[in-house]
């Protein structure tokens, strides 16, 4: 009997690079049923909100989600789906491996990271107001009970995976309450872990810098919400960009595989956005499906289009002048 997994095809270039990945796991064998779902921009215009109820009760009771971007406007408009998704859904912890890609260029060629964020906390609860014209403020929130499972999330991802050390990037010297819980829960959950696995703590700013200039220092990440966001776009940067960084949202009964990058405005609906951070997200989604015959396929099949390096197959974020379509006939061809 096939497995469903629910399929939000989102918007900008998100319909683009979710068909990419669709069409190169059915490829794989691994028997999958879509259930194609609404939300973002396209929800609101033909369902009324952009993030219809139906959605989310799918992700519920499917366990498992394959999502594409979702536009959120700056400064205005509707709450971003994302975090609401994150929020209802539970899906307290954001994992995003970051790795050298073989035939992919860049400063460094031993890059491989695992980032943890928090997912549903921290300056993300939304919560600002204006207190009188001209002052506004954002609440960052920090619960003990939100940082040790995070905590504990991380030490258990990565001792299960055999990494060799969980480092913190805080700035508790300066936010003493919120970061500074942060960093006493952490310490409380490794107790159960310190036979097991190395642990450290840097703050932020000089993380970044370690971080960019040598990233093989670092194996494991944890961080709180924002900070989390903004280091997996940088440590994005490392291996040749967005387009190359899958990600997952995990909660304890489901889990929503997505890309680290955006809708991409500007290049929606050009066909040359790259497919394969969406096609990774879906190979992290087979493995956690326990698909790893079908994971293993693909992962071997876009290792060999990309040490081939043809131009033609490649799209132009990472140097080729081929198209989304090209690119991922490629990966299907050399799965055969
Ligand atoms: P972005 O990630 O969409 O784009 C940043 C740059 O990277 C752009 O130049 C874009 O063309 C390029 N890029 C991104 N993905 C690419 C791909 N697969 N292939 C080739 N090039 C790629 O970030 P931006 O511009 O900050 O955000 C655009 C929209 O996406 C915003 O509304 C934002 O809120 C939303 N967003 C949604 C996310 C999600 O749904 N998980 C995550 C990040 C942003």
């Amino acid at each position: 009997m096939s497995d469903i997994v629910c399929l939000l095809p989102g918007d900008g270039i998100g319909p683009e690079v979710t068909t990419a990945a669709r069409e190169v796991i059915d490829a794989s064998g691994a028997d999958i049923e879509w259930v194609v779902l609404p939300a973002g921009a396209t929800a609101l215009e033909f369902c009324g909100s952009i993030l219809p109820a139906r959605t989310i009760a799918a992700i519920e009771g499917h366990g498992v989600a394959l999502k594409g971007p979702i536009s959120t406007p700056v400064g205005k408009g509707h709450a971003s789906v994302n975090v609401q998704l994150r929020k209802k859904l539970n899906l307290f912890a954001a994992v995003r491996p970051v790795r050298t890609v073989d035939g992919i260029k860049t400063r460094f060629d031993n890059v491989d990271l695992i980032i943890i964020r928090e997912n549903t906390e921290g300056l993300y609860s939304g919560i600002e107001n204006e207190i009188v014209e001209g002052v506004v403020q954002s609440l960052k929130i920090a619960t003990s009970k939100a940082c040790r499972r995070i905590a504990r999330f991380a030490f258990e991802y990565a001792v299960a995976r055999g990494r060799k050390k969980v480092t913190v990037f805080h700035k508790a010297n300066i936010l003493k309450m919120s970061d500074g819980l942060f960093l006493k829960c952490v310490r409380k959950e490794y107790e159960q872990f310190a036979d097991r696995i190395a642990y450290d703590e840097l703050i932020i700013d000089n993380g970044c810098m370690q971080l960019v200039r040598d990233p093989s220092k670092f194996d494991v990440l944890l961080l709180e919400n924002l900070y989390g966001d903004i280091i997996s776009d940088l440590a994005a940067g490392l291996v040749g960009g967005l387009g190359v960084v899958p990600g997952a949202n995990m909660g304890r009964t489901c889990a929503v595989f997505e890309a680290v990058h955006g809708s991409a405005p500007d290049i929606a609906r050009k066909g040359i956005a790259n497919p394969l951070a969406c096609i990774m997200s879906g190979v992290m989604m087979l493995n956690y499906m326990g698909k790893t015959e079908q994971a293993k396929r693909i992962r071997n099949a876009y290792d060999s289009v990309l040490s081939a390096g043809r131009p033609e197959d490649l799209t132009p974020d990472i140097g080729g002048n081929g198209t989304t379509q090209s690119f991922t006939q490629a990966i299907i061809k050399a799965m055969k």
